[in-house]
């Protein structure tokens, strides 16, 4: 006993939990056609964290027969897009070929890089039936040697993504990238990110390693968490954004209900963003060349 309460202490002499910098409030836009979004970033508050470009939590919305809209054909550039569904069912087709359905808990990590045109939209059935729509869809920006590589698609259904579980069952890790509570992801990443769908029961806590060079922030999905060393309350539907400082991230769920969250963090790419909708570059020039190519049909089109 004497040993292992030695080694412990040695252990947090070497780790400190990060600080909560700022709470932001996302902010609900209602896009083209009706289709409910809850905007992470960007927003008034928040331009990016570095190297993440956006976050969208897809409702949650429950669509009367008919009502429920997606995006259809649209181009990406320069970026990857990952969805990760809670409930109901996109359909997604795209310029390569690809097409399949994501149900709950499945995840699309598409690194769109040199171009895809994208459609992105809700089940027929949902469509025709209405039905509820909850998931997120996050923007990873892609280094300057990666920006023009070939497209690529990792399709994970949720019954395939590594679960992670505390010693005391309270704390449940579903492990996108990264690694949590002893399971690593079967995601693959340009450069070094995690991504964590973290479930804290009531009257539990976890205290992540989170590489110091990682720039991290969390979203709470459902119910209400204490962060960082310095506790912050946070709720429902807003961005934890941490400090710099540390390798630890501490959250802790002291009320009665679940506790939901996103924690993502990555290594900062440090390089010049130019960003104009969905093509995201270096240089304005390179913004110029990706318009060009999408008018002139050079990322394809889905004739499917
Ligand atoms: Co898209």
């Amino acid at each position: 006993m004497a040993k292992s309460s030695t080694i412990d202490k040695i252990n947090q002499s070497h780790s400190a939990s990060r600080s909560v910098l700022k709470v932001v409030n996302s902010s609900k836009t209602v896009e083209g056609g009706g289709f409910i979004v809850h905007r992470a970033f960007p927003t008034h508050f928040l331009s990016d964290i570095d190297p993440f470009l956006l976050l969208d939590e897809m409702g949650p919305a429950d669509y009367k027969p008919g009502e429920a809209v997606g995006a259809p054909d649209h181009p990406h550039r320069g970026f990857e897009t990952v969805t990760y569904m809670l409930e109901g069912k996109f359909r997604h087709k795209d310029s390569h070929g690809h097409s399949g359905k994501l149900g709950p808990g499945d995840i699309q990590w598409m690194t769109a890089a040199s171009g895809v045109i994208h459609s992105e939209m809700p089940d027929d059935e949902i469509i025709q039936n209405g039905g509820k729509i909850h998931g997120f869809q996050l923007w990873v920006n892609l280094p300057k040697r990666d920006k023009m590589v070939r497209p690529r698609y990792q399709e994970i259904p949720g019954s395939k993504i590594p679960v992670g579980k505390s010693a005391d069952g309270k704390v449940i890790a579903r492990v996108i990238a990264g690694q949590a509570l002893g399971s690593s992801a079967v995601i693959e990443t340009k450069t070094p990110i995690m991504y964590v769908h973290f479930t804290l029961q009531p009257k539990s806590e976890i205290n992540q390693p989170v590489p110091a060079n990682y720039n991290a922030f969390a979203y709470v999905v459902n119910g209400e968490g204490v962060f960082g060393s310095n506790s912050k309350v946070v709720t429902r539907g807003q961005v934890v954004v941490f400090s710099s400082e540390g390798n630890l991230i501490s959250i802790k769920n002291q009320s009665h209900s679940i506790l939901d969250l996103l924690l993502i963090a990555g290594v900062p790419l440090n390089e010049p963003v130019v960003r104009y909708g969905p093509f995201v570059m270096n240089e304005p020039h390179e913004i110029q060349q990706a318009i060009e190519d999408y008018r002139s049909g050079r990322m394809g089109q889905i004739d499917f």
